[in-house]
């Protein structure tokens, strides 16, 4: 019986950065546990790899084109969304780009595309979202910040800010359309092994060095009392708990799959 709270049948989620990492492991979960799940990304390839390696595992999905970046690209899909499957009850906007450089350094052109992409994506799948989650009067909506909220380090302002800035989004939203019972978290992970953080030991052609990734990794390894880096699965567990009734009487909260990197310790 209990179960059954973790029970996504006939739910239909949007994952946004779905052909990669945290975003593939994410949908890869959701259509585990029942939903119907559409994989969008602005690579389409990669969207629907993913779509066909749920659709391999016996599960529900499709693929979708988005560019986060763009309010009309959005709002196109969870429209689409809303007319072929009639409803939508989980987004979970987890698209996201990295970008370093000092606060000297930032051009105010980084500072934009990584806010635009990072930040206003999340705020365009919210509000897509809500338009059709309020009137339903159910769902579930997940957004994908960073351990880059709880610590700062040279070259992350772009990538900081935008996450912060999703927080507040997060908790404002969660206490708009709470009433009309919907629901909003964040997760924010800590350093977990995909494309983003694999561009440190991975060559053009998809070649890894093993000496380089270890070299890497271990430094983030040690943050935490866990004693490693995080994998997709680590964070695509905490979206599908908040975007199941599991999480019924959870809103506006942030969960944080980070092996304990965060805490004073
Ligand atoms: N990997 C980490 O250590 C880590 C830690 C904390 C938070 N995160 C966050 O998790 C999310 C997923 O990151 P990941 O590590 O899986 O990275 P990833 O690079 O493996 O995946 C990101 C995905 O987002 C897609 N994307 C990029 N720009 C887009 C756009 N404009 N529109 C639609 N899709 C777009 C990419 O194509 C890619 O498939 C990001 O928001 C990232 O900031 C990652």
């Amino acid at each position: 019986m209990l179960r059954t709270a973790l029970d996504l049948s006939g739910r239909v989620a949007v994952v946004t950065g779905a052909a990669s990492g945290i975003g593939r492991g994410s949908c890869e979960v959701l259509a585990e546990l029942g939903a119907a799940v559409v994989c969008a990304d602005i690579d389409h390839p990669g969207a629907e790899a993913t779509a066909a390696l749920i659709g391999a595992a016996g599960g529900r999905a499709v693929a979708a084109e988005v560019d986060t970046a763009s309010a009309a690209s959005v709002d196109a899909l969870v429209a689409r969304v809303a007319a072929d499957f009639g409803r939508l009850d989980v987004m979970a906007n987890i698209a996201g780009i990295m970008h370093t450089s000092t606060v000297v350094d930032t051009t105010d052109e980084d500072l934009d595309r990584v806010l635009a992409v990072n930040f206003k994506g999340a705020f365009h799948g919210c509000r897509a979202a809500a338009r059709v989650m309020v009137p339903q009067g159910s769902g579930s909506i997940v957004n994908m910040a960073s351990s880059a909220i709880d610590t700062a380090a040279p070259g992350l302002l772009c990538y900081g800010a935008a996450k912060a800035a999703m927080i507040q989004l997060t908790k404002t939203l969660a206490t708009e359309v709470g009433p009309h019972g919907v629901r909003v978290n964040a997760v924010a992970p800590g350093w977990t092994v995909t494309g983003m953080t694999g561009r440190h030991w991975t060559a053009e052609d998809g070649t890894e060095d093993p000496e380089r990734k270890a070299a890497t990794t271990a430094p983030m390894a040690r943050l935490s009392p866990l004693r490693r880096v995080g994998e997709p699965l680590d964070v695509a567990y905490a979206v599908a708990y908040l975007a199941s009734d599991a999480a019924a009487f959870t809103t506006g909260q942030i969960l944080r799959p980070n092996g304990g990197a965060t805490m004073p310790w």
